[in-house]
């Protein structure tokens, strides 16, 4: 029997987004900082800014709105701010305060001598800054990191030593918090520290660097420290040192980056996302290589620690994400279920960590997040590991949050995605779903010897029929052009590829903002077909297959409905002419492995409407790449 265990106290986790930067050398700080902000600009671009000391004096420069913005107040003084060797920077997506100049980072002071940036959620704000403006401080902004300014500042003038100034200040903050903090009596030093969000130190000769991730530093070292919770570094161009919170100083853990800097250049695209959509054949290379060989040998996945007895008795798998995770997630499922005979459920981790789950440890707990710091999924995962369940990530970052809390741990190496818009790293999540589910049912002996060979086989040819797609994108191009103009959308498919209808329209929405829905074909009569008339789109994904020819019907009473219809087939079909205004056509696939193709021509679809719009299509409006809010 289930031993069944509620879980009903919710793990509170919120980080601020945003992202920071740092550098104390011999280099001019200046195009550091701003190219290290560059590189993080995924983490919000609502407001930017730096700080530095030029001549003895720390000096802020804050902007609103995109990085671009700070770029050109700084380029007006450049040859005054180059002067400065040593500098802290930071990229905002506003939580506290609106996005305004005033509340861009870095904060001082009341004397202007404390700057400093952070990125996370100090929840006791409220109360500090009510004790420190009875002391005599003076707020300026809205935010809650001004407090911090303002306590660094009184600590140090009690201590004259920044280091413990942070210590004690970080001793009465709440909350979660990377922060960087520079101070016009100590030059040439840094002092940063963190709890509950990321940072790591980059070292190179004679200087070091600070960061939120490692975009910002990949390009000058691969040399490089994580900070743990509430270990706070002090840096000097020569010097680093460890401490922790009770002021004991620990040993470094220096450690060699697994990046290359070409990740982040666009290698002659015009955007990020369409570099990261092209990528996509090789993604699928990576993360096949050494689990899948040939299609006689069983999968091998070491990463799988749960032992093969427990992974045949499982009772259930809860499989957890958000966003495109959660459409990868919802293709495991499918794929799971099929091969292993397991019952999978897959729900939003903000929904799961808000309502009364059961499982135990029968229950492997799947969560899926390309940056493993998504709070909600982070929770979620908490949440199941403190039931008893054995904890399953995959993720693209080996070094986040998330992969610290998993029992297995399965990388998925889409290396590193800078557009917003998700799209190689889904693909790697889809492949690695297939992997884990031949895996899993290799050991139960839940599928048939052919049928695993079937899609093994399958999965090896994908590689080169993502090319093919890729190298014939003027039915995707002119479909673009054509129905730039809609101000709805709706996909419609079935199976397995329902997913695959939810991310092509999420895929629309967040980079177009047209407004983009996926429903089951079955669905359609059940309400939204009332949408339907002669300005709505209707894109019927049409994978030959079990399903083939229900969808087909579903479109046809769509068209009866006037809906203008696209096609997103692999079928040869000549009738298709007849009922649809647009194909898009896919090289040949078996129906099971079919997501993988068609999601490609969706993220297209999707990035040259956007284009057509004249949208920013790496850095879509209101958006963050690591959504570290709750
Ligand atoms: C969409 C997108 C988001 C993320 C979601 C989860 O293109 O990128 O929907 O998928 O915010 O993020 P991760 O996967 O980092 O947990």
């Amino acid at each position: 029997m289930l031993e069944l265990i509620y879980y009903k106290n919710h793990i509170k986790r919120e980080v601020d987004m945003c992202g920071i930067v740092g550098y104390v050398g011999e280099k001019s700080a200046l195009d550091i900082l701003l190219e290290g902000l560059t590189n993080l600009e995924y983490r919000g671009y609502d407001s930017a800014g730096i700080a530095v000391n030029v001549d003895g004096k720390v000096e802020l420069y804050k902007a609103e709105g995109k990085l671009q913005n700070l770029k050109d107040l700084t380029s007006e003084q450049r040859e005054h701010i180059i002067r400065s060797k040593i500098g802290i920077g930071h990229i905002r997506w506003a939580t506290h305060g609106a996005p305004t100049t005033i509340n861009a980072h870095p904060h001082s002071c009341n004397c202007g001598r404390v700057a400093v940036v952070h990125n996370g959620i100090i929840e006791n704000y409220k109360e500090l800054r009510a004790k420190l403006e009875k002391e005599g401080c003076v707020f300026r902004s809205q935010t809650d990191t001004e407090t911090v300014a303002h306590l660094v500042a009184k600590k140090y003038a009690e201590t004259k030593d920044l280091t413990e100034a942070v210590r004690l200040a970080t001793m009465e903050i709440e909350g979660a918090y990377a922060l960087a903090v520079i101070h016009q009596d100590v030059k040439n030093t840094i002092v940063a520290t963190r709890r509950n969000a990321p940072l790591l130190v980059g070292i190179g000769e004679g200087e070091f660097y600070i960061a939120s991730d490692v975009p910002a530093i990949i390009q000058y070292t691969k040399t490089a420290m994580y900070l743990d919770d509430n270990q706070i570094v002090t840096l000097t161009p020569k010097t680093m040192k460890l401490i922790d919170i009770n002021n004991n100083e620990l040993p470094q853990k220096i450690e060699t980056l697994p990046w290359e800097p070409v990740a982040l250049s666009k290698m002659g695209y015009k955007h990020f996302m369409l570099k990261e959509i092209h990528e996509q054949p090789d993604v699928v290379r990576n993360v096949l290589g050494g689990k899948l060989r040939t299609i006689d040998e069983n999968i091998i996945l070491n990463e799988v620690t749960l032992n093969k007895d427990s992974l045949k008795h499982l009772g259930r798998i809860q499989i957890v994400a958000c966003g495109t995770s959660l459409h990868a997630a919802m293709v495991g499922k499918y794929i799971i279920e099929e091969l292993c005979g397991i019952a999978v459920d897959v729900e939003p981790s903000s929904e799961y960590i808000y309502r009364t789950t059961v499982g135990d440890e029968k229950t492997l707990v799947i969560g899926v997040s390309q940056s493993g710091e998504t709070a909600d999924t982070i929770t979620a995962v908490r949440q199941a590991k403190a039931r008893g369940s054995h904890i399953l990530i995959i993720t693209n970052r080996p070094d986040s949050t998330m992969a610290r809390e998993a029992g297995s741990l399965v990388p998925v190496n889409a290396g590193i995605e800078v557009s917003v818009a998700a799209t190689k790293s889904y693909m790697a999540q889809v492949i690695s779903f297939y992997l884990l589910a031949i895996y899993i049912a290799e050991i139960k002996q839940s599928a048939s010897k052919d049928e695993l060979q079937k899609i093994k086989r399958e999965l090896i040819l994908l590689p080169q029929k993502l090319e093919k797609v890729l190298s014939h994108k003027e039915d995707v191009q002119s479909c673009a052009r054509k129905f730039s103009n809609s101000k709805d959308f709706i996909f419609i498919a079935r199976g397995i590829n329902f997913p695959t209808a939810l991310e092509g329209a999420l895929k629309l929405k967040e980079i177009s903002y047209i407004n983009a829905t996926g429903y089951t074909a079955g669905e359609l009569k059940h309400g939204p077909i009332a949408m339907l008339d002669e300005s709505m789109p209707v894109l019927a994904i049409l994978m030959k297959g079990k399903v083939y020819d229900k969808i087909l019907s579903n479109a046809e009473e769509a068209r009866a409905r006037n809906a203008r219809m696209i096609a997103l087939t692999n079928s040869e079909d000549s009738k298709l002419n007849e009922l649809f205004e647009s194909i898009i056509r896919i090289p040949d696939v078996d129906e099971t492995l079919s997501p993988v193709l068609a999601i490609v021509p969706l993220q297209l679809l999707a990035y040259y409407i956007a284009e057509f719009l004249g949208k920013d299509v790496d850095q879509p409006r209101n958006l963050a790449k690591s959504v570290t809010v709750e």
